[in-house]
């Protein structure tokens, strides 16, 4: 089936329904709802069986979703309507949530439901949920509405339309406040739960309007909504029951959302506290060293790849026989922090330091020879965060990682992290042009059976973990590890002989200067976009495959 994603943003969401409908064949083409006529345009020329709508803002034309079947993902339970689904569901405590297929009709989320699926809700951030329950639950509901399909078109089959419920209005920012006076820890961190990723809950910090993300319950009093100090990178704001850890925010005056310390330098004033949840925590099990990296938004800058190199120096003197890289929770990384990038005095400096302090993390890891290490995916990773990944010996990813394994689409950037010589060792060389070319998303188990990674596993999260942890004991225990060692290191040592790892980082960077130094700006404003969530105007071609000149309905 041809099937047209309309959708406000490629997003971690859409991707993971791209990867999924196209490992089951169907040909899909992506549109970004810009306007009206861009869309009319687009499903002129795909003449899709489907239009999936993912992620969007706006509402369907009624001339596009009268001549097509239209289905919108909604992530609220059946009845639910209105925007702000997750966040009201966060409000309101709900134990229960769920993901429905609506079909688009006149009225907002009032259309035929074709698929619901549910997940017990936990407590975690709003994007923390969607990028985890939320995209499964859609999974599996898209799955169930396009069995349905055949059945509707040829007429056997019709979708429910249940009796109307009242709509959900707009979250809006004086719901969202936290009255630092009068709330507990429990109601800020609901509030600040709820807006996570977008929009952040409005708010002052030292005389300046902002916008608050990232942030867990910290154990210390003080007087109510006193800043009480800093921790790592944030600040830890009391409570009249407490206080809550405030990682990251975004200033109304510079709109990059970045660590509170990074983002106010009167926070290097406040008196220094322990911080209670560390990024970086290192544990052992018997022979096997474990390192997680639980960087915000996957995004590792300079001090976080340098810190995270020390942390491998001290996991690499324990005797253990694997270490296993684990990456953060939602992501294992997504490479340079590009918002510090775009904060810095001179961000070609602070790239060129971060791409730098990137490679000596991915050089230890290559060169790491007294042991066997592993990279256990339990999220999705993009760009340079893919090709750290593939720095150890086995990669492993949860069946629902999402990786995006290439670097173009930030202005063209050539991209390092030794990608020249670790993508065509796993995949040749006309299949690492290809992933480089393609830009696109690659799901987990297509990146198995293109030798990409190494295997794919885990249904949820725990399923993940504890598979990974029996894998990575087998490997430890297994009658050949010795003879696997040296054969690592045979390998690595032919591998220097016919190009020395320096070289592969240096032609890199040569490529990277380029894209920092050079005349052309075009990573420095595709940055500058990301940064700061520029709405798309047009939609990039690898992804709009109807725009293509040489695009043809298939008869
Ligand atoms: N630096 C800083 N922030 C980053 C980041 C990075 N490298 N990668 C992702 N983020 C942030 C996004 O801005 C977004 O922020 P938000 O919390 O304000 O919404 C959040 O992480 C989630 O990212 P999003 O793009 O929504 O996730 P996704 O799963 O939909 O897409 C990617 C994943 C990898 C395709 C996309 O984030 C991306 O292209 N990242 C940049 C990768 C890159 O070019 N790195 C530099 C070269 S090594």
């Amino acid at each position: 089936m041809r099937i047209l994603f309309l959708t406000h943003a490629f997003n971690s969401l859409t991707q993971r329904l791209y990867v999924e409908l196209a490992a089951l064949g169907h040909q899909l083409a992506v549109e970004f709802d810009i306007n009206d006529s861009v869309t009319q345009e687009a499903v002129a020329l795909f003449r899709p069986h489907l239009i999936l709508a993912p992620y969007l803002r706006r509402a369907i034309p009624p001339e596009i979703w009268r001549q097509h079947v239209c289905l919108i993902v909604h992530p609220g339970i059946v009845g639910d309507r209105g925007p702000s689904a997750l966040d009201w569901a966060i409000h309101h405590g709900e134990s229960e949530w769920g993901v429905t297929l609506l079909q688009a009709e006149m009225a907002m989320d009032a259309g035929p439901v074709w698929a619901a699926a549910t997940f017990v809700m936990r407590p975690a951030m709003k994007s923390s949920l969607y990028r985890n329950e939320v995209t499964e639950a859609a999974v599996r509901a898209v799955r169930a509405a396009l069995q349905k399909l055949p059945d509707y078109l040829a007429g056997h089959w019709r979708p429910q339309q249940l009796p109307l419920q009242p709509m959900h209005p707009l979250l809006r920012q004086e719901d969202r406040a936290i009255d630092w006076s009068r709330d507990t820890t429990a109601r800020a961190l609901t509030h600040l739960r709820a807006a996570d990723g977008f929009p952040g809950v409005r708010d002052t910090l030292f005389g300046q309007p902002c916008q608050l993300f990232n942030a867990h319950a910290y154990a210390a009093s003080g007087e109510p909504g006193a800043i009480l100090g800093r921790a790592g990178e944030g600040v830890v704001r009391a409570t009249i029951d407490g206080a809550v850890w405030l990682g990251h925010v975004k200033r109304l005056d510079t709109a990059i959302k970045l660590p509170c310390v990074a983002a106010f330098p009167e926070a290097a004033a406040l008196p220094e506290l322990t911080p209670n949840v560390d990024e970086i925590e290192y544990c052992e099990s018997g022979e096997i060293g474990y390192l997680s990296f639980n960087f915000y938004n996957g995004a590792m800058g300079t001090s976080a790849c340098e810190r995270l190199l020390a942390a491998f120096a001290a996991a690499k003197s324990r005797p253990t026989k694997v270490i296993v890289l684990l990456g953060g929770e939602d992501f294992f990384s997504n490479g340079l922090d590009l918002n510090r990038i775009e904060a810095a005095a001179s961000p070609a400096d602070e790239s060129w330091r971060n791409i730098n302090a990137m490679d000596d993390l991915c050089a230890a890891i290559i060169h790491t020879q007294d042991r066997l290490t592993v990279s256990a995916l339990r999220g999705n990773a993009g760009a340079g965060g893919a090709y750290l990944a593939l720095a150890a010996d086995y990669v492993w990813a949860r069946r629902g990682v999402v990786l995006n394994p290439h670097y173009k689409n930030m202005g063209n950037l050539y991209g390092s992290e030794y990608w020249r010589y670790l993508l065509p060792r796993r995949v040749g060389e006309p299949r690492a042009k290809e992933i480089m070319r393609r830009r696109l998303p690659l799901g987990a188990t297509e990146a198995v059976e293109i030798g990409f990674i190494d295997a794919s596993f885990g249904d949820d999260w725990q399923d993940f973990d504890l598979t990974l942890r029996a894998r990575a004991e087998a490997i430890a225990h297994a009658p050949n590890f010795t003879a696997q060692l040296a054969a690592k290191q045979h390998r690595r040592a032919a591998d220097e002989a016919s190009k020395p790892l320096a070289t592969y980082r240096a032609e890199e960077l040569k490529q990277m200067q380029r894209n920092f130094f050079g005349f052309d700006p075009s990573y420095h404003i595709a940055r500058h976009h990301f940064v700061q969530k520029t709405p798309a105007s047009w939609t990039p071609r690898h992804l709009a495959i109807h725009r293509e000149t040489s695009w043809a309905i298939p008869d």
